[in-house]
This record gives C-alpha cells, structure tokens and sequence, in this order.
C-alpha cells in the first residue's frame, strides 16, 4: 500500500538553525516536528545526573535500561521532552548538556536505542524531521532530505545571541570553540557520523537572515512536493 505520509529529513552541524526552521517550516506545512537532538540531549542529561562516564557504553546502557523518555507537544505545537514523567525541555539546552549529548551520541548503544523511537513518528505521521543522521540512517527512503549548513562563525553568532536572550552567561569565542568542538565529535565518530546524504539538497545559510533561510527551505520543500 502507498502511504501518504511525507516526510523531510534535515541534517546539519549544530547551529545552523535546523530546529528553528524546522519547527516553523512544519506549521507552514502542517508536519509534526520532529526535534532529534532534544532526545539525545534527554539522555546526555539522564546521564549527567546520575554522574557516569559518558563515553562508558556499560554505566551508559545502565542508565538505559531504567530511563523513561516520552514527547509530547503542547498546544502550539511545540514539542515537550519527558524524561521520567519530569519535563526537562528548558534544562537540555545549558551549553553542558549539549556537550553530554554530543558524547553520549557517539554510543551505538545509544544510538539503537533511539533509532525505533525515531522511525515510528515517520510511520505514524507526516513529519520534518532534524538531527544528524536522519537522511542517512533514520529515514533513509525520506521523501526529501536537505543539509542545512553555515560557517561556524555565524553558527556562534547565532547560538550565542540565542543564550543571552534565554539569559545564560557565555562568551562568543566558547561557543565558537563549543561548535568547532562539537563539529568535530558529530563528523568523526564511527557511528553514524554527521555528513549529508548523497541524494540530499544542500542549504547553506551563512550569507542569509532568518526569514532568507526560512523562504529558502519553504521553497526547496512546496517543489519537492509538486514534483
Ligand atoms: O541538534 P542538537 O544540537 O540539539 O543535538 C545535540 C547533540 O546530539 C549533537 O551534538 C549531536 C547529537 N545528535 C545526533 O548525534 N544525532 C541526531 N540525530 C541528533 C543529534
């Protein structure tokens, strides 16, 4: 049976504005938004609170096995991360935990376990869908995947505006080093690293404001769908 479900796959490094424009290219297309990230940040903070070893695939699969993590969204849509019944959606975003998830991300264990949580939005629904592997190893027969990316001099840019508006004390040149950091730890590590899938459009948003970027994926996304 054809489904008629759609589903786009965007991958990139951190900072390139994936989640923001993801998240509003689906209420343009009445999509669910899938926001894989915040999951892997669900985790890294599982993880940190309990203290262990965050490259230790043993002390990591312990804390696994005894996790609950469920999505829900509120009434505008926005998605709401549940790490055992407490929502922990504002305390994933600390420049701490983003480093935890980077880590705990390079474990296949990890990894496994959050691979069917992924593919069953995909068969439930129409969805866009952001991470780093999505079009490679996620949804792999997406109907459209795009590699959203920009110079990690704008990334900072960006990431570091966003902290100081939530409040959150950092210097423009740690977030810098942050997403060299974190670039480098999604590119190289052996499963399933960070890289745009071969049949993916690439978007590169460096030179572009928001509302570019934003006019930009909405088109890439209204031809997909007419062709
Ligand atoms: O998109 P983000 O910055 O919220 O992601 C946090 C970390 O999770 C990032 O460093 C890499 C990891 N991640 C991943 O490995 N695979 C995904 N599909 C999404 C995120």
């Amino acid at each position: 049976m054809m489904s008629d479900l759609f589903s786009v796959a965007i991958d990139g490094p951190s900072g390139a504005g994936k989640s923001t424009l993801s998240k509003r290219a689906a209420a343009e297309f009445g999509f669910v938004y899938v926001d894989t990230g915040a999951i892997y940040r669900t985790v890294g903070l599982a993880c940190s609170r309990k203290g262990v070893d965050l490259l230790n695939e043993e002390e990591v699969a312990a804390v696994l096995s005894e996790l609950k993590i469920d999505i829900r969204y509120d009434s505008t849509g926005l998605q709401r991360m549940i790490l055992n019944e407490e929502d922990v959606s504002d305390q994933i975003r600390t420049p701490e935990i983003s480093m935890c998830a980077s880590k705990v991300s390079s474990l296949p264990t990890v990894r496994a376990f959050l691979l069917d949580m992924q593919r069953g939005f995909a068969r439930k629904y129409s969805v866009i869908m952001d991470g780093r592997d999505i079009g490679t190893v996620v949804l792999p027969d997406a109907s459209l995947k795009i590699y959203l990316t920009a110079a990690p001099e704008s990334r900072a840019k960006r990431r570091f505006l966003e902290l100081q508006e939530k409040g959150i004390e950092t210097s423009f040149e740690s977030v810098l080093e942050d997403i060299i950091q974190r670039d480098y730890q999604d590119t190289h590590r052996a499963i399933a690293p960070l890289k745009k899938a071969d049949d993916a459009v690439e978007l590169d948003t460096s030179e572009l404001d928001f509302e570019e970027s934003f006019r930009a994926l909405c088109s890439i996304i209204s031809n997909h769908k007419e062709n």
